[in-house]
């Protein structure tokens, strides 16, 4: 059986060769990532504007249906003066959604991390007030110009602490505002755009302590009426973590409190932690890691698919694995490998995982 899965993988690879040398290929092995899960949920990534005219361009109009800017609707690069907005870049996002039918995720609303220099000044005579109206003047104005755009906004990112004996991150929104920015966001999102779905985005959800705090804030959320739709799960996870009890404990926990659940950050990094020693491709050691990704990977995409009522996107976070964020975090210049596609943009094993969970490819 696993033989045949190689060779099924092969196959795979010299269908992709032709296929990519623009050749037209008559196929009917193997489903585009979308296609495979056009009756589970929406297949997304995360882009820059440079991606969308390169050679990835073709990728991902070929497998995806929704897309993410990974960083320029954030709000340092979006808004980088008090009275001067950067729309080009988010712009030229929004006119290839439009072109090409893609479903656009807004990210991020309210971050402590990327913000432009002017928020948070005059420093130590700032009024929580004044933050709060410069809160609502960029919600109201991004949102409002991408209405007829935007499906989904992640209103508000990381805004629960790491830390065992701490509730709340102690960012500089927090230590101005306390905890009212978090709820205010929501609100000014939705005043600006009430049928935007509007989502609580943070990582290490599936952390039990973590969990526990960020299902309180929507708990409390949800019963005061204030308008979270949905949780995004970023997804940033490793071949060793999450279990697929972990997993499964975290989707059960928020889909029961009848949030829409996304996957909004997806990869899979092959380094459990930032000891791990590089590997390099083409060694028998890295061979293994693209194997045990693949497992995770399928782990993963099976227990998601199981949720399908609740799970509505999965957003993976960069396009191939020519580029990743994880080429520098934890360690920079540590390269990782933690996508479906390689750096010749070609699918891996870990695709085939993905896409063939009826076993199409391997029949014999
Ligand atoms: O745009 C500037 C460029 O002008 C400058 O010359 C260059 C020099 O370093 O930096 C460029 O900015 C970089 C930016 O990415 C765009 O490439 C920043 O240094 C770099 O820090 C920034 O990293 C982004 C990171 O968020 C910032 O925290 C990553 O690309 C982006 O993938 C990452 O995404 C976050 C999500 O938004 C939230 N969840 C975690 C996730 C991973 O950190």
């Amino acid at each position: 059986m696993k033989y045949i899965k190689k060779q099924a993988y092969l196959l795979l690879i010299i269908f992709q060769l032709v296929y990519l040398s623009c050749k037209p290929v008559q196929t009917n092995e193997l489903p585009t990532l979308h296609e495979a899960y056009q009756s589970y949920f929406r297949m997304g990534v995360a882009v820059s504007p440079g991606a969308l005219e390169g050679e990835e361009s073709q990728l991902i109009r070929q497998h995806f249906q929704s897309m993410t800017a990974e960083n320029v609707m954030k709000m340092g690069p979006i808004h980088p003066e008090e009275d001067r907005y950067n729309w080009e870049p988010a712009d030229r996002i929004v006119d290839f959604a439009r072109t090409h039918d893609f479903f656009l995720r807004g990210h991020a609303l309210c971050w402590h991390n990327q913000v432009p220099d002017w928020l948070f000044k005059p420093d130590s005579i700032l009024s929580k007030e004044e933050l709060l109206t410069r809160l609502n003047d960029h919600i109201t104005t991004v949102v409002s110009r991408y209405k007829q755009d935007i499906y989904a906004w992640d209103v508000v990112n990381e805004a629960i602490s790491d830390r065992e004996d701490e509730f709340y991150r102690e960012s500089k929104w927090f230590k101005i505002c306390d905890s009212t920015y978090i709820a205010k966001a929501f609100e000014y999102a939705h005043r600006a755009d009430p049928d935007a779905e509007l989502y609580y985005n943070d990582y290490s959800v599936i952390n039990p302590v973590k969990r526990k705090k960020i299902y309180s804030l929507l708990r409390g959320f949800k019963d005061s009426g204030v308008p979270v739709d949905g949780i995004g799960i970023q997804g940033h996870w490793s071949i060793e973590s999450p279990s697929e009890t972990q997993l499964r404990e975290t989707l059960s926990l928020f889909a029961d409190l009848d949030l829409k659940i996304q996957i909004t950050e997806l990869d899979i990094s092959i380094y459990p932690n930032a000891e791990s020693k590089v590997v390099e491709p083409g060694t028998v050691s890295f061979n293994r890691l693209m194997e045990k990704q693949a497992d995770q990977y399928e782990m993963i995409f099976r227990v998601l698919r199981e949720y399908k009522d609740a799970v509505t996107a999965v957003t993976f976070w960069n396009i191939s694995d020519r580029h990743s964020w994880l080429d520098n975090f934890p360690v920079r210049g540590r390269k990782n490998y933690p996508l479906l596609f390689n750096e010749k943009l070609l699918p891996k094993e870990a695709y085939l995982s993905v896409v063939d969970f009826n076993n199409q490819v391997s029949k014999p």
